[in-house]
């Protein structure tokens, strides 16, 4: 591999979902830069869909407090944007779905009988695993499965970017669970869809949970070569 490609390779390795921060604040002025790096990401049509609001201090606290009312409502509270996983997901997906989820829980020490322990593991999405910056990705409803692609590379070009900076992340999609409510606090309109959050700040590297780097399948479960 040509050595120019050497930092994108390090930042593909490094990057992980980080679920717990140190209180550090972020500096606006790298989020800026890495903003504004990550306009370079492709979309079809060069559309550049995505949207994102950018949230620290008491903007981010009062999503949590709003959202954190909506679960306290149970069942109710829901307010999806779309399913994040498709109805009656069959093999092999299902297998790496639930398999890291069982990985994670393996990592933190707790039982597959402490439900308690998983569903206040699970909450901690909500505070966006304390992270002290919150950026929601969305666009507007009109855009279909490329457009969403696109939001995928732009998102994982702010990722890699956060790496470089000495940043963390963490996307959550969990946020769409109550994608309405999250719009409604931001000031976003209907025409908008949420997508995910990433959770932004300086990864508290002592941290079990954020020991445990996920597999991946072995390349021949996803690529087919024809014709080498
Ligand atoms: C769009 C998207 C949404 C995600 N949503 C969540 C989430 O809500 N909560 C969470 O803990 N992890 C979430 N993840 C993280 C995945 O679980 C993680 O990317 C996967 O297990 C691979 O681990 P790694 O990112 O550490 O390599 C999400 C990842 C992506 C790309």
């Amino acid at each position: 591999m040509p050595a120019t490609d050497t930092c994108v390779t390090d930042a593909l390795h490094a990057r992980r979902s980080v679920r717990a921060f140190t209180d550090k604040p972020v500096d606006p002025a790298l989020l800026k830069e890495i903003f504004a790096a990550a306009q370079r990401a492709p979309s079809g049509g060069n559309l550049q869909p995505w949207q994102a609001t950018v949230l620290t201090g008491e903007p981010w606290q009062a999503v949590k407090d709003a959202v954190a009312a909506r679960i306290a409502m149970g069942r109710e509270g829901y307010e999806p944007e779309y399913d994040i996983y498709p109805k009656g997901l069959t093999e092999p997906w299902e297998a790496r779905r639930f398999g890291v989820g069982e990985a994670l829980y393996a990592a933190l020490g707790i039982p597959r009988e402490d439900k308690a322990a998983r569903l206040a593991r699970f909450m901690d999405n909500y505070r966006g695993f304390d992270a002290p910056v919150m950026l929601f990705l969305h666009c507007s409803r009109i855009m279909g499965p490329p457009q969403w692609s696109d939001m995928g590379m732009w998102l994982q070009s702010v990722m890699l970017l956060l790496v470089e900076a000495g940043l963390a992340s963490c996307p959550q999609e969990c946020w769409a669970m109550y994608g309405a409510t999250v719009r409604r606090t931001v000031g976003l309109d209907d025409g908008q869809i949420l997508f995910t959050g990433l959770a932004i700040g300086h990864a508290d590297t002592d941290a079990a949970v954020n020991q445990w780097v996920v597999p991946r399948v072995p390349l021949d479960e996803v690529i087919d070569w024809q014709g080498f």
